[in-house]
């Protein structure tokens, strides 16, 4: 019989990505997967309203409270444990996992990051840095890609990507906000679900 993947959503701000993985679930395009989790390492983002709206439990687990990262990555790992969780999604995650983490949870933690990488990506690009890199760069292509995550920043297999025109006039928030509709609140959810599909489907086949 078919199960579906538990899907624990790390978010760190405003949360639209969750939100595009929310709607998904709801309006029925993501079978394999159940967003069941929602983590935060900040107290106080919207990303937490939003789970709550939708009555998906919430964790807050702060880096700060522990004093290593060892420390840090065994507290999640306790929580996604207690929790069931099969798939984690870093939706705007901003704190880096250790290895402990990465190595534990292989080919089963997803990040979107928005550029079309190899470009603009790995350490200190994260949001509107990453916008702004493109545009002092001058390309006139960007996007957003979804990859699942290793122990090298940025650095894991590409589960797909979209590209996104730059256009004349854009500020490093105009085209953040054009990545997000064009490209990262589609693909995002479409990678979600294909990465549950398959386990759900090797699930089957190995019973
Ligand atoms: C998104 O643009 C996401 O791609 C980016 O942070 C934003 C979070 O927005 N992630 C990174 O830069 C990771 N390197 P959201 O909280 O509204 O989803």
């Amino acid at each position: 019989m078919l199960r579906k993947q538990n899907v624990a959503v790390f978010v760190s701000g405003g949360g639209t990505n969750l939100q595009a993985l929310i709607d998904a679930e709801n309006i029925g395009k993501m079978p394999h997967c159940n967003i069941t989790l929602v983590i935060s390492n900040k107290p106080d983002v919207f990303a937490l309203e939003r789970a709550k709206k939708h009555n998906i439990k919430s964790v807050v687990v702060e880096r700060k409270q522990y004093s290593s990262l060892q420390d840090f990555d065994t507290a999640l790992i306790d929580v996604l444990e207690e929790n069931n969780i099969d798939i984690i999604v870093l939706a705007g995650f901003l704190t880096i996992l250790g290895e402990d983490f990465t190595n534990k949870y292989a080919n089963r933690i997803i990040n979107i990051h928005p550029s079309l990488i190899p470009s603009f990506c790995g350490s200190g690009y994260y949001g509107l840095k990453v916008h702004r890199a493109a545009l002092d760069y001058g390309v006139k292509v960007t996007g957003a890609t979804v990859h699942f995550v290793n122990e090298i920043p940025d650095g894991g297999k590409i589960i797909m990507q979209k590209a996104v025109n730059i256009e004349e006039n854009d500020t490093p928030e105009t085209l953040q906000k054009r990545v997000m509709e064009e490209a990262e609140w589609i693909i995002l959810p479409q990678s979600v679900e294909k990465v549950c599909a398959e386990r759900s489907n090797n699930e089957i086949e190995n019973n």
